[in-house]
Protein backbone atom coordinates (compact mmCIF):
# COMPACT_ATOMS: atom_id res chain seq x y z
CA UNK A 1 0.00 0.00 0.00
CA UNK A 2 2.74 2.49 1.13
CA UNK A 3 5.04 1.32 -2.02
CA UNK A 4 1.79 2.04 -4.23
CA UNK A 5 1.11 5.51 -2.61
CA UNK A 6 4.44 6.43 -3.06
CA UNK A 7 4.93 5.60 -6.59
CA UNK A 8 1.76 7.75 -7.13
CA UNK A 9 2.87 10.11 -5.66
CA UNK A 10 6.30 10.61 -7.35
CA UNK A 11 4.62 10.00 -10.87
CA UNK A 12 2.44 13.41 -9.64
CA UNK A 13 5.26 15.65 -8.54
CA UNK A 14 7.74 14.39 -12.07
CA UNK A 15 4.84 15.29 -13.81
CA UNK A 16 3.99 18.80 -12.90
CA UNK A 17 7.32 20.14 -11.16
CA UNK A 18 7.86 21.82 -14.59
CA UNK A 19 6.05 23.30 -17.26
CA UNK A 20 7.67 22.11 -20.14
CA UNK A 21 11.12 19.84 -21.38
CA UNK A 22 12.39 23.13 -22.29
CA UNK A 23 11.88 24.36 -18.73
CA UNK A 24 13.08 21.42 -16.67
CA UNK A 25 15.92 21.80 -18.84
CA UNK A 26 16.81 25.39 -18.35
CA UNK A 27 16.02 24.68 -14.48
CA UNK A 28 19.07 22.12 -15.00
CA UNK A 29 21.26 24.70 -16.56
CA UNK A 30 20.73 27.53 -13.98
CA UNK A 31 22.26 24.98 -11.30
CA UNK A 32 25.03 24.95 -12.88
CA UNK A 33 26.00 28.50 -12.47
CA UNK A 34 24.36 30.17 -15.65
CA UNK A 35 22.23 33.60 -15.20
CA UNK A 36 20.22 34.60 -18.18
CA UNK A 37 20.02 32.86 -21.42
CA UNK A 38 19.76 34.43 -25.13
CA UNK A 39 17.56 33.14 -28.06
CA UNK A 40 20.05 35.40 -30.14
CA UNK A 41 23.34 33.98 -28.88
CA UNK A 42 21.47 30.82 -29.73
CA UNK A 43 20.64 32.09 -32.99
CA UNK A 44 24.86 33.04 -33.85
CA UNK A 45 25.29 29.92 -32.33
CA UNK A 46 23.05 28.23 -34.49
CA UNK A 47 25.14 29.22 -38.20
CA UNK A 48 27.99 29.69 -36.18
CA UNK A 49 31.10 27.76 -38.69
CA UNK A 50 33.28 25.36 -36.97
CA UNK A 51 36.30 23.58 -39.10
CA UNK A 52 36.68 19.76 -38.56
CA UNK A 53 39.91 19.39 -36.87
CA UNK A 54 39.96 15.79 -38.68
CA UNK A 55 38.34 16.86 -42.32
CA UNK A 56 38.93 20.98 -42.56
CA UNK A 57 35.32 21.10 -43.66
CA UNK A 58 32.75 23.20 -42.57
CA UNK A 59 30.41 22.08 -39.95
CA UNK A 60 27.25 24.28 -38.74
CA UNK A 61 23.99 23.11 -37.33
CA UNK A 62 22.18 24.34 -40.13
CA UNK A 63 24.57 21.23 -42.10
CA UNK A 64 21.84 19.42 -41.32
CA UNK A 65 18.73 21.63 -39.92
CA UNK A 66 18.91 24.23 -42.45
CA UNK A 67 18.82 27.49 -41.58
CA UNK A 68 14.64 27.79 -41.24
CA UNK A 69 13.99 25.39 -38.55
CA UNK A 70 9.91 25.71 -39.76
CA UNK A 71 11.46 23.90 -42.60
CA UNK A 72 12.62 19.81 -42.94
CA UNK A 73 16.28 19.14 -42.72
CA UNK A 74 18.47 16.72 -44.70
CA UNK A 75 21.16 14.79 -42.67
CA UNK A 76 24.80 15.30 -44.95
CA UNK A 77 25.82 11.88 -44.11
CA UNK A 78 22.93 9.52 -44.76
CA UNK A 79 20.49 12.09 -46.83
CA UNK A 80 17.80 11.22 -44.45
CA UNK A 81 15.11 13.73 -43.78
CA UNK A 82 14.49 15.19 -40.76
CA UNK A 83 11.65 16.77 -39.66
CA UNK A 84 11.46 20.02 -38.79
CA UNK A 85 13.09 21.44 -35.29
CA UNK A 86 10.95 24.63 -34.73
CA UNK A 87 7.62 23.38 -32.25
CA UNK A 88 5.94 25.96 -34.20
CA UNK A 89 5.79 23.85 -36.90
CA UNK A 90 6.83 20.33 -35.25
CA UNK A 91 4.83 20.31 -31.99
CA UNK A 92 6.56 16.94 -30.58
CA UNK A 93 9.72 18.71 -30.89
CA UNK A 94 11.63 19.18 -27.37
CA UNK A 95 9.09 17.39 -25.27
CA UNK A 96 11.03 14.35 -24.75
CA UNK A 97 14.10 14.60 -22.44
CA UNK A 98 16.00 11.94 -23.49
CA UNK A 99 15.29 12.61 -26.77
CA UNK A 100 16.27 16.37 -26.36
CA UNK A 101 19.69 15.40 -24.54
CA UNK A 102 20.86 12.63 -26.25
CA UNK A 103 20.67 14.53 -30.33
CA UNK A 104 22.38 17.66 -27.91
CA UNK A 105 25.08 16.06 -26.77
CA UNK A 106 25.36 13.98 -30.12
CA UNK A 107 25.06 17.57 -32.70
CA UNK A 108 27.67 19.13 -30.30
CA UNK A 109 30.05 16.78 -30.69
CA UNK A 110 29.99 16.21 -34.71
CA UNK A 111 29.06 19.99 -35.13
CA UNK A 112 31.70 21.71 -32.37
CA UNK A 113 34.16 19.01 -32.34
CA UNK A 114 33.00 19.03 -28.10
CA UNK A 115 30.15 18.90 -26.28
CA UNK A 116 27.87 21.93 -25.54
CA UNK A 117 28.59 24.09 -22.55
CA UNK A 118 24.83 24.65 -20.32
CA UNK A 119 25.05 28.46 -21.23
CA UNK A 120 25.02 27.35 -24.93
CA UNK A 121 22.34 24.59 -24.82
CA UNK A 122 20.03 26.88 -22.98
CA UNK A 123 20.72 29.53 -25.26
CA UNK A 124 19.79 27.31 -28.27
CA UNK A 125 16.89 25.79 -26.55
CA UNK A 126 15.77 29.53 -26.34
CA UNK A 127 16.50 30.17 -30.09
CA UNK A 128 14.65 26.58 -30.99
CA UNK A 129 11.71 27.01 -28.97
CA UNK A 130 10.95 30.57 -30.19
CA UNK A 131 12.05 29.97 -33.42
CA UNK A 132 8.88 31.63 -36.08
CA UNK A 133 11.18 32.35 -39.03
CA UNK A 134 13.90 35.34 -38.06
C1 LIG B 1 25.03 15.59 -39.06
C2 LIG B 1 23.65 16.09 -39.05
C3 LIG B 1 23.20 16.98 -37.91
C4 LIG B 1 23.78 18.16 -37.49
C5 LIG B 1 24.98 18.88 -38.06
C6 LIG B 1 22.99 18.62 -36.37
N1 LIG B 1 21.95 17.76 -36.13
FE1 LIG B 1 20.49 17.96 -34.74
N2 LIG B 1 19.64 16.20 -35.31
C7 LIG B 1 20.12 15.38 -36.32
C8 LIG B 1 19.36 14.16 -36.34
C9 LIG B 1 19.59 12.98 -37.29
C10 LIG B 1 18.40 14.26 -35.32
C11 LIG B 1 17.41 13.20 -34.86
C12 LIG B 1 16.34 12.93 -35.84
C13 LIG B 1 15.11 13.71 -35.53
O1 LIG B 1 14.86 14.03 -34.35
O2 LIG B 1 14.36 14.02 -36.46
C14 LIG B 1 18.60 15.57 -34.70
C15 LIG B 1 17.85 16.05 -33.65
C16 LIG B 1 18.13 17.20 -32.95
C17 LIG B 1 17.43 17.61 -31.76
C18 LIG B 1 16.31 16.88 -31.07
C19 LIG B 1 15.09 17.74 -30.93
C20 LIG B 1 13.97 17.06 -30.20
O3 LIG B 1 13.82 17.27 -29.01
O4 LIG B 1 13.21 16.36 -30.87
C21 LIG B 1 18.04 18.79 -31.33
C22 LIG B 1 17.71 19.61 -30.10
C23 LIG B 1 19.08 19.10 -32.29
N3 LIG B 1 19.12 18.12 -33.26
C24 LIG B 1 19.90 20.20 -32.20
C25 LIG B 1 21.02 20.40 -33.00
C26 LIG B 1 21.98 21.47 -32.78
C27 LIG B 1 21.89 22.51 -31.66
C28 LIG B 1 22.93 21.36 -33.74
C29 LIG B 1 24.21 22.16 -33.87
C30 LIG B 1 25.08 22.22 -32.68
C31 LIG B 1 22.56 20.20 -34.55
N4 LIG B 1 21.40 19.65 -34.07
C32 LIG B 1 23.30 19.75 -35.64
C33 LIG B 1 21.17 15.67 -37.18
C34 LIG B 1 22.03 16.75 -37.07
Amino acid sequence: MRIKLTIVLSLILSSSLYASVVDELLTEYRATGVETFSAKAGKALWSQEFINAKTGKIRQCTTCHTADLRNEGKHIRTGKIIKPLAPITNPERLTNLKKTRKWFKRNCKWTLGRECNAQEKGDLLLFMQNFNGE
